[in-house]
């Protein structure tokens, strides 16, 4: 038992990445008195090292058909009532430059920092009483308080919102923590996974690792889900912005499949046999992708032949191998290497409206420990802030 009586506030925040920050200043602002806790020595770290260091803050195109989810209508209502141009709004009254990279991607003209320092004050705005450097000890609940012990110290209030995120980069203080306490209050977790992680590659296509920083747009597959961006092959298998992307969407087991011609029109090699009949498929292929990723696919399909002395049946079949190369992934880099983690805290047991546990009142489950996952592009922060202000006008 602690030596003191708890402080007590209207709402305690586990975590103070940037969906607890964000849910701290809402309801700060709000007039709720609120304690917002982490282990960490510093608010936001993640916020810092995102986006390169100027923090991919949004995207304006965000909707919910870019989230992964058990429930993928679950995301609609948070989304809908604080969307990326209300965040874009905060961040012009801060002074904050910014610019548009590709697809609609939002990153500081400056620097992450800015957007800590932005959330740091809009909490002090809401008079939120931050304490850093905790490990959480111990979490009950008894007479509709919700008792946390931290450190030496503990703090009583009928509201705890749980905001520690997913086990993600470990090595910054990432855990899995929001599952432990959503158990331990009766609420189900989907099996969390790595998302948005480079794929690793073994057996016959360890070859391709000896390509390791070439990079070129391709369009890449899961299942049905594509996506066109850069991919990369590094020196255990594949990464770059689309393998990032389908990784959210890939099983173990299944294919990868990867179209290296996405500008190439349908019938190119066959119409390129009838322009430049001495030409091969591999010289041919070094016209369209890097050389030595155009080598390797070339020696893989007997690229050495001139064309003129191929068939077309043989070429059509070439083309169809390089707009759907299955690659097979023996698995991902994991948690140390990605970007988010998909699953966690099951949708089911919350309301869309609130982010509070249905059957536990006064539990809110927020950002990424909830099984919402965003594309890599600002997706994710921007759960992080719709979700936390969700929480933050109910609290
Ligand atoms: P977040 O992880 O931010 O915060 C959780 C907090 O809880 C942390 O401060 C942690 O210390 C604390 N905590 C954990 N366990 C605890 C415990 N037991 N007790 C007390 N505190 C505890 N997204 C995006 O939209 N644009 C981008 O540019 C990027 N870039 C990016 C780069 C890299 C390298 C990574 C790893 C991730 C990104 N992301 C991103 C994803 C984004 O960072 C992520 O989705 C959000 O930070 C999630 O916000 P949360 O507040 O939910 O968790």
């Amino acid at each position: 038992m602690p030596a003191f009586a708890p402080s007590t506030y209207d709402a305690i925040i586990l975590g103070a990445g940037a969906a607890g920050l964000f849910c701290a200043a809402t309801a700060g602002q709000r007039g709720r008195r609120v304690l917002l806790l982490d282990h960490a020595d510093a608010p936001g770290k993640k916020i810092l090292i995102s986006g390169g260091g100027r923090c991919n803050f949004t995207n304006i195109h965000t909707q919910p058909d870019r989230y992964l989810s058990a429930n993928p209508h679950f995301a609609k209502s948070a989304l809908g009532r604080y969307s990326a141009q209300d965040f874009i709004d905060l961040v012009d009254a801060h002074g904050i430059a910014w610019h548009e990279k590709t697809l609609g991607q939002l990153f500081c003209d400056g620097s992450a920092r800015q957007i800590v320092a932005m959330l740091l004050d809009e909490c002090d705005k809401g008079a939120v009483e931050i304490a850093l450097g905790h490990p959480v000890r111990a979490v009950s609940h008894a007479d509709g308080q919700y008792h946390v012990t931290y450190g030496d110290r503990s703090a009583a209030a009928p509201a705890l919102v749980i905001a520690t995120g997913g086990p993600s980069i470990p090595k910054m203080g990432a855990t899995g923590f929001a599952y432990d306490l959503a158990r331990q209050f009766g609420l189900k977790v989907v099996e969390p996974r790595p998302a948005l992680v480079p794929l690793t590659l073994g057996g016959d296509e360890t070859l391709f690792r000896s390509l390791s920083g070439v990079a070129t747009e391709v369009i890449a597959r899961a299942g049905k889900t594509m996506f066109r961006e850069a991919a990369l092959f590094t020196h255990k298998g594949l990464s770059g912005p689309a393998i990032l992307q389908v990784s959210s969407y890939w099983r173990h087991g299944d294919p990868v499949g990867i179209d290296f011609l996405p500008d190439a029109p349908a019938g190119w090699l066959t119409a390129a046999k009838r322009n430049q009949p001495r030409a091969s498929l591999r010289s041919l292929l070094g016209t369209m992708l890097p050389d030595r990723l155009a080598a390797t696919l070339g020696e893989r399909i007997g690229g050495d032949a001139r064309l003129a002395d191929t068939p077309d049946k043989l070429l059509q079949a070439a083309e169809q191998r390089l707009r759907a190369w299955a690659f097979h992934p023996n698995g991902t880099e994991g948690y140390a290497k990605a970007e988010v983690t998909a699953g966690g805290i099951s949708t089911d047991g919350l309301s869309s409206q609130t982010m509070e546990a249905r059957k536990v009142p006064g539990l809110y489950a927020i950002g990424e420990a909830v099984d919402v996952t965003g594309w890599l592009g600002g997706y994710n922060f921007q759960w992080a802030w719709a979700s936390g202000h969700a929480a933050g006008q109910a609290i």
